[in-house]
């Protein structure tokens, strides 16, 4: 029924499913793989896994990556859609916002179906760092150094991430090791007990001399100990804080989900893993981007009427132990607290940058499932040049049960 333009409600908007391809080591196991090949499987195991939704009633794709060259640049959001398969009718677009490219698909997307210009649409992030390293291609206006609008350091996450701890001498390093030794350790127990397995989508990868093999699961987690930790290089500063051990390493991985109003998800039997609730963007002095997630924290709590005691899940991106601390110790929450990553975080599992927006958001959604007693769950991350991106999502199985 056509709507009055001039009476406009904005709709409910659920996330439906998510899916991801296990993360690799930067040139590793998906040495030889393209890019685009990885989201593309994404996309193409989202309609696998959703039958009852006809591939024409897709309304927009819109694909995240920060280096939008080679293969993950034409605009990959359309040519993802046409090469997993979607009618040539689906349009599709390509998204930008460093690390929280996905999660900026995401509230783009959501925001057209609030909007009422989309019924479902699919939001996807991919990143092979491997095949293009951070930076690759960047050509900074010269003024940003010039008339210091930032400090040169702001280019180099890591160095960020130490001029956070510069601010914040509370966080030591030995906080950060231990949060980086806790997220490999949750990472470990979440895969024997089969909680990640499920979100994975199986893929045919290539390597380096162009051997296949099927990659099932992530390749970086790995076993460590406060011991090896505190022996770790800190490549980012001579005796800094920051090492390979309590940062995020570099990967290749790609994720994808699908997103609907709440009339077309009943209408197309689809199920609700989450209800969004609000969002939040916000951005601090780029020298200590990891800060981010805080202020848009604060904006998401304050412009869904929300505070941080409704929030009974988070999913935090581990880009560095030092940002996740930064916020926890910022909103009184502890280092430990279980509320946190259960799971483990970015650290342990990898951070292919403009995927991993979706990959919190996927994992929350299983979380949800379990925890009938939560009502709200966020998922935030840093983005590079000193941003912060936050998303409120509320759990329908809460819904059910509680209410
Ligand atoms: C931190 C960083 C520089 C490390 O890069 P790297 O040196 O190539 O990392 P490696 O995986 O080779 O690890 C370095 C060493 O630490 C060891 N190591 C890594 N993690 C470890 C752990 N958890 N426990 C024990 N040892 C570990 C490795 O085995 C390796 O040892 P070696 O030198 O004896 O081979 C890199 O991962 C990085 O830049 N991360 C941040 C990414 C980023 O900025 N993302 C964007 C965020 S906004």
């Amino acid at each position: 029924m056509p709507r009055d333009a001039a009476v406009r409600t904005a709709r409910d908007v659920v996330f439906v499913d998510g899916v991801r391809t296990p993360f690799g080591k930067a040139g590793s196991l998906y040495a030889g793989t393209r890019a685009d090949d990885l989201v593309i499987r994404c996309i193409r195991e989202l309609l696998r896994r959703n039958p009852t939704l006809p591939p024409e009633r897709v309304d927009e794709v819109a694909v995240a990556a920060t280096t939008q060259i080679g293969d993950q640049g034409l605009t990959i959001g359309r040519t993802a859609a046409l090469l997993a398969g979607l009618p040539k009718s689906v349009p599709g677009f390509a998204i930008d916002r460093m690390c929280a490219g996905g999660m900026t698909a995401v509230t783009t997307l959501a925001s057209g179906i609030a909007f009422g210009a989309y019924d479902v649409a699919i939001a996807g992030g991919v990143e092979h760092m491997g095949r293009h390293p951070m930076g690759e291609g960047v050509d900074p206006n010269p003024r940003i150094i010039a008339e210091k609008l930032v400090d040169p350091s702001a280019l180099v996450m890591g160095a960020t991430a130490e001029n956070l701890h510069d601010r914040l001498p509370a966080i030591t390093k030995e906080r950060a090791d231990r949060f980086g030794l806790a997220s490999q350790e949750k990472t470990a127990k979440a895969y024997a007990e089969g909680k990640l397995q499920p979100d994975l989508v199986t893929m045919a990868a290539r390597d380096a001399e162009g051997a296949w093999t099927l990659a099932t699961v992530d390749e970086a987690p790995r076993e460590t100990s406060m011991e090896k930790l505190a022996g770790l290089r800190t490549p980012f500063r001579p005796h800094g804080r920051v090492t390979a051990g309590n940062a995020a390493g570099l990967n290749d991985g790609a994720t994808a989900c699908l997103l609907a109003s709440a009339e077309a998800a009943a209408e197309l039997g689809l199920p609700v893993a989450m209800r969004l609730v609000g969002y939040g963007f916000a951005g601090v002095e780029p020298e200590v981007m990891c800060y981010g997630p805080t202020p848009s924290t604060e904006k998401a709590l304050a412009r869904t009427g929300l505070s941080i005691e409704d929030i009974g899940l988070f999913e935090l991106n581990e880009a560095f132990a030092v940002q996740v601390l930064a916020f926890l110790d910022h909103f009184g929450i502890a280092d430990d607290d279980p509320r946190v990553n259960p799971w483990g975080g970015a650290i342990a599992i990898g951070h292919p940058l403009a995927s991993s927006g979706i990959r919190l958001m996927t994992q929350l959604a299983r979380e949800f499932a379990e925890h009938p007693e939560v009502r709200y769950g966020l998922t935030a991350m840093c983005v590079g040049i000193g941003q912060g991106a936050t998303v409120i999502w509320e759990n329908p199985h809460y819904a059910k049960e509680n209410l």
